[in-house]
């Protein structure tokens, strides 16, 4: 392909917020030409009326039936969970290659589907050719991959910042506790009780203290023996912060130890930064600051005199969380420079 030569895309699900940050990331790739975009309750409306933010951007853009899609390069699917697990075969023909933003093909193991999701998974053969979108661990298997699955994102956060840690054994892989806090977008668009303006504002509810479903994700990709996550919804419209603990094998690991190993495996990695400062505001990761951003902000700090690990870490749930890690994805399956269209810093203040 030469380097000017721009691929196809569509989106199915075009509508909703991850559909949406989407197509904001996508209409500044200068490599891409956005060919359709679905959505059933808005079909033949003009994209920028649910998505405002892309007035003079999107203009042209209207909305289709998934009949109307016509066959892309590249097909993204921003469905709700267990959705497209049961269209994939009309998917298939749309798309030579897919990213998949739901959950439906991120567990390897049919049988986690049956116990995370109480379904029999109608295509398991697929399971294993999907390949998990996380640059970060995944980046050859993704440069070849004809078929992406991205993470969840309270997992993309959890799994970025233990993975080091994990692989390099240095905690106790029984024993990790993690408490993420998470924004009201990462439900999705449709309307609901729990996530109507009155029920809420101001609340700071605890939704998933156990049983939350991206454990799976979690210790299917850092190989743990144990995950304790809870979730908790906070009053914030983007972004997830993570506060895990984990106890250190050996007292003998110091904060420059642990910088060291995050600088091993993420010294390359444009999307990952570790912030840990000694003065100042923003002395540890914090959501704001990455709103908007594909960045994952992570931090640590070992209590005195213990074997105590605190690991703080945060991305934006629309953006690392779902349609950033997908279009970074995509940038490697089609060998472009993997920040392309990601490069924005964030805001300050905001
Ligand atoms: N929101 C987040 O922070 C986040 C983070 C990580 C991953 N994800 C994943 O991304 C996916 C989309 O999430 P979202 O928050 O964007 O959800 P959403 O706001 O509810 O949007 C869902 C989209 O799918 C369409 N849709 C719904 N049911 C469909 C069906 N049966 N067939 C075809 N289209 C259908 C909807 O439009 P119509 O109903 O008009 O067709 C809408 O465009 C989910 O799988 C979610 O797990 C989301």
């Amino acid at each position: 392909m030469n380097k000017t030569t721009k691929i196809t895309v569509s989106i199915v699900g075009g509508s909703g917020y991850a559909g949406g940050e989407l197509l904001r990331i996508l209409s500044q790739h200068p490599r891409v030409s956005i060919k359709s975009v679905t959505s059933r309750q808005h079909q033949g409306k003009k994209v920028t009326l649910l998505h405002p933010n892309l007035r003079g951007f999107l203009d042209h853009l209207r909305f289709c039936s998934i009949d109307q899609l016509t066959k892309s390069d590249l097909l993204f699917l921003a469905l709700p969970n267990l959705k497209a697990m049961n269209n994939l075969d009309q998917y298939l023909n749309l798309g030579q290659k897919i990213i998949d933003l739901s959950a439906d093909f991120r567990l390897k193991d049919p049988d986690q589907y049956v116990k995370w999701y109480q379904i029999k998974h109608p295509r398991p053969q697929y399971l294993k050719k999907f390949i998990c979108g996380l640059a970060e661990i995944h980046g050859p298997q993704i440069k070849k991959a004809q078929y992406v699955s991205c993470a969840g994102c309270e997992a993309t956060c959890s799994i970025l910042s233990f993975y080091p840690l994990l692989k390099e054994k240095i905690i106790n892989d029984r024993e990790i506790y993690i408490d993420a806090k998470i924004g009201s977008s990462a439900a999705g668009n449709q309307p609901a009780l729990a996530t109507h303006h009155p029920e809420r504002s101001g609340s700071f509810r605890s939704y998933q203290p156990t049983g939350h479903r991206h454990t799976a994700e979690f210790l299917q990709q850092t190989q743990a023996r144990n995950l304790y996550l809870s979730a908790t919804a906070v009053e914030m419209v983007r972004g997830i912060l993570i506060t895990g603990q984990a106890r250190l094998k050996n007292t003998d690991i110091n904060e420059r130890d642990l910088r060291k190993i995050y600088r091993n495996y993420y010294g390359n990695q444009p999307f990952i930064r570790i912030i840990k400062e000694r003065q100042g505001l923003y002395r540890y990761p914090e959501p704001k600051i990455v709103a908007g951003t594909n960045f994952c902000d992570i931090g640590f700090a070992i209590q005195a005199n213990s074997r105590r690990l605190v690991v703080i870490a945060t991305i934006d749930n629309l953006v690392k969380g779902t349609a950033g890690q997908a279009v970074q994805a995509m940038n490697l399956m089609f060998n472009f420079p993997q920040t392309t269209a990601l490069e924005f810093q964030g805001l300050h203040p905001i």
